[in-house]
């Protein structure tokens, strides 16, 4: 953990430039639209330790697998977003030096994030043989025309007239760090080189994805030269090098433009001349409006989705950044696309998809955007229904099993107890289905699309329990649950227990459709192949399903034999175990008893309603001091359980370790990217934990307390139709609507309705 960056409200401050820490300070200040995303490296050379990262949604490379001993069922390949073409490159030397901040003197570094107008600014000041030359750089990737970037660049020689060399250009020459076989993914299609203007059309190997990223300039002087460069010896290289000298205290200012439009959008012969259009009218828009829409864009999302904490500066500081980055990576513009764990901040994890989509993303979609954009996220899966019902076929099972890692709908894992005993996965994905629908009301949702989503998963649920006759009771074995520090497990209760409540939910909701629309109900039946006895079973199951429990605590067992692991809890290991995944091997890991993420607590997360606070607090007293929460998904769902357990303190606490996790790099490990699916759940963790925000039978509810360590705080929630604002101080607890209709609303138990005209102080 590294307290690095200056607190600010509003901004992520670097000051003063520490290169070992380059990679970490580059995840940090990634930008991102949605589109498209870019780490925060430098726009001119930069021969230190970096990792230059440019990433475009949903264009990835199928890697061929890497695999010690291939097991029937892995996946061929590992799908990797492309690392793609460098658009923000900008060369600059001054009277022949390079400026490359690895080899030159140079004071006054900043690197500033503005989170409120989503831009990274850069500044500092060269020392040049007695001539200090101060440079400035400024760029944003476009909220509102997402296919648009732009970069001001400002050079000013403070001592003497010099001459310039300035060459903004296109370098398509990018490798992904995590290649498997250090394969280059790109192949180079087309180059344009002109005055002023230039394209770079590249085509993902395998996947023919076809990206076309062009480039266009202005820069505040008439007298230079421009030479067309096609590159230092690479092929897939676009440059304009520009001359020219400049007076002592001259503003230059170059400002660049790109445009990135690949064949997902267009034709693959059309997507040149489409990059080439936007990019020439982005450059008679000009930064400043293209500026000023992008920021307009900003503000609403802010109005929308901000958390202001009164009275603790870094606690601010650290949901914003959550907040920022959330946004940046998902707008739900684009139903093909969804959320990597690390965005597009680095290329860990692939930039695919995992559970934590569902799990821990969707409510902060749901609460704070327009219900499409959650909509969209469940429609992934929809449309993946089909080869999730291949992958377990491949398994030999039927129903469908969705991938724990994906792009396209296929499985790109290859580790076989995730891959194949990982399938609590499916659950998180049924649920996702509820909880949209709980938010939203849009029960036609369930008709067009849950539907068969649910069969199919009960149906892989059914297949994948059997019936034991000697306890009398299904069983699901060789699972790994979400604890993934033991694997090949028999009956881990969460699976299990998300298993029983799949096939209840879909059979419930079966019943619902069979009341209310019949020929829709028969349409299922027929097209899912769905038989009376097929239903039958399901019920069978969910009646009789097994589940491990340990009567001298009097709560269920992670999964069978817990119990006969060394009992040791987190406080008997030593600061230098830990993080175990670092420090411990495989073998010891799997031994413990040491419990990576929520695993019970994950269950009791989900259905909180069939426990009463006796027993939550039991299950969390003895699971808690057993987990290293070595998974960022982990501690925001113990420190939701801990609010309602009114145990404040610890909430905060475990609030406080998902909070900055990436500011203050708190495990070592932000240099791969940041933690953007846990970063939902810090948001999760203030909403649904701090202020106690809960949907139940079509009305919402709160339960608000304050951290000590805090003035106030208040936030948004967007529920159906209508903005509600949320203020909860020392004494006082306020609610106003700020749009829609009247609704309905609990506060600690009590009922009120709330409307346009009144807003609700409720006195602590
Ligand atoms: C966690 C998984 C998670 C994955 C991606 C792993 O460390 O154990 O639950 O899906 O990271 O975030």
């Amino acid at each position: 953990m590294r307290k690095y960056f200056e607190v600010d409200e509003w901004k992520v401050i670097e000051n003063g430039f520490d290169k070992d820490y380059n990679r970490v300070t580059e995840s940090v200040m990634s930008l991102g639209n949605g589109h498209m995303g870019l780490r925060g490296n430098f726009a001119e050379k930069y021969s230190g330790d970096t990792l230059q990262g440019t990433y475009i949604a949903g264009v990835y490379y199928p890697d061929k697998t890497i695999v010690g001993w291939w097991k029937n069922g892995y996946p061929e390949y590992f799908a990797k977003i492309a690392n793609a073409t460098n658009f923000i490159g900008l060369d600059l030397k001054i009277d022949g030096q390079q400026i490359d901040l690895n080899k030159i003197e140079f004071s006054d570094f900043k690197r500033v994030l503005n989170m409120k107008e989503a831009y990274l600014e850069r500044s500092f000041t060269v020392n040049l043989e007695g001539n200090k030359v101060e440079i400035v750089e400024r760029r944003f990737l476009d909220q509102k025309n997402k296919e648009l970037a732009a970069l001001k660049y400002r050079v000013r020689s403070l001592d003497r007239k010099v001459k310039i060399e300035l060459t903004p250009y296109l370098d398509g020459d990018v490798k992904n760090e995590d290649a498997n076989y250090d394969e280059f993914f790109w192949e180079g299609l087309k180059k344009t080189n002109k005055k002023g203007k230039a394209s770079l059309t590249m085509k993902t190997r395998k996947s023919n994805f076809v990206v076309s990223t062009a480039m266009d300039w202005e820069l505040n002087k008439n007298d230079r030269e421009v030479k067309l460069l096609t590159g230092p010896g690479n092929e897939n290289y676009v440059g304009n090098k520009i001359t020219f000298r400049a007076e002592a205290g001259e503003n230059i200012e170059l400002n660049k433009y790109i445009a990135v439009c690949t064949s997902r959008d267009y034709q693959a012969d059309q997507v040149k001349e489409k990059a080439e259009n936007k990019v020439s009218e982005a450059a008679i828009r000009g930064y400043d409006e293209l500026f000023a829409e992008h920021r307009d864009a900003w503000a609403k999302i802010w109005q929308e989705s901000d958390i202001k904490i009164d009275g603790d500066p870094e606690a601010q500081q650290g949901i914003r950044f959550n907040i920022f980055h959330l946004n940046q990576t998902y707008t739900g513009h684009d139903p093909r696309l969804n959320i990597g764990p690390k965005g597009f901040t680095g290329e860990k994890y692939g930039g695919l998809t995992y559970w934590d989509t569902e799990a821990y993303c969707l409510p902060f979609y749901l609460s704070t955007h327009s219900e499409d954009v959650a909509r969209n996220l469940l429609l992934y899966r929809y449309r993946h229904l089909e080869k999730a019902v291949e992958n377990a076929d491949k398994l030999g099972l039927d129903g469908a099993l969705y991938p724990m890692v994906t792009i396209n709908g296929e499985e790109c894992h290859n580790e076989w107890e995730i891959t194949f005993e990982e399938i609590h996965r499916n659950g998180a994905i049924a649920h996702a289905i509820k909880d949209y629908v709980d938010y939203t009301g849009d029960d036609k949702y369930i008709k067009e699309y849950g539907i068969p989503v649910l069969a199919q998963i009960s149906r892989f649920w059914a297949d994948r329990s059997h019936f034991n006759p000697r306890k009398e009771k299904y069983m699901i074995l060789g699972v790994t649950g979400p604890n993934e520090y033991e694997n090949n497990v028999n009956n881990n209760w969460y699976t299990n227990r998300i298993a029983v409540w799949t096939l209840k939910y879909t059979l419930n909701e079966l019943k619902k459709l069979k009341e209310n629309d019949p020929d829709k109900y028969q349409h299922w039946l027929t097209e899912l192949d769905l038989k009376a006895s097929e239903l039958e079973l399901w019920q069978e199951i969910s009646e009789k399903m097994y589940y491990p429990y340990l009567d001298e605590y009097d709560i269920y067992a992670q999964q069978d034999g817990y119990l006969d692991k060394e009992q040791k809890l987190v406080s008997d290991l030593k600061e230098e175990d830990i993080p175990l995944h670092k420090n411990w091997s495989w073998d010891k890991i799997l031994r413990s008893p040491y419990i990576k993420q929520a695993d019970v607590m994950q269950g009791i997360y989900y259905f909180k309603e069939d426990f009463d606070q006796n027993s939550v607090a039991r299950h969390y007293d003895f699971y808690e001091p057993r987990t290293v929460h070595e998974s960022s998904l982990s501690p925001c769902i113990y420190s939701i359980l801990a609010a309602d357990l009114e145990r404040e303190e610890k909430a905060y606490q475990l609030y406080l370790r998902t909070a900055r996790l990436d500011l203050d790099n708190y495990n070592t490990d932000t240099d791969d990217g940041l933690h953007i699916t846990s970063m939902a759940g810090t948001w999760m963790s203030i909403i649904k934990g701090f202020a106690g925000f809960e949907i139940k039978n079509d009305e919402i509810s709160f339960r608000p307390f304050l951290p000590k360590a805090w003035n106030g705080y208040d936030f948004m929630i967007m529920f159906r139709g209508r903005r509600i604002k949320v203020d909860v101080c020392q004494q006082k607890v306020s609610f106003a609507l700020e749009n829609g209709n009247e609704i309905k609303i609990k506060v600690y138990d009590q009922e009120y309705y709330l409307n346009t005209e009144q807003d609700l102080t409720i006195e602590k």
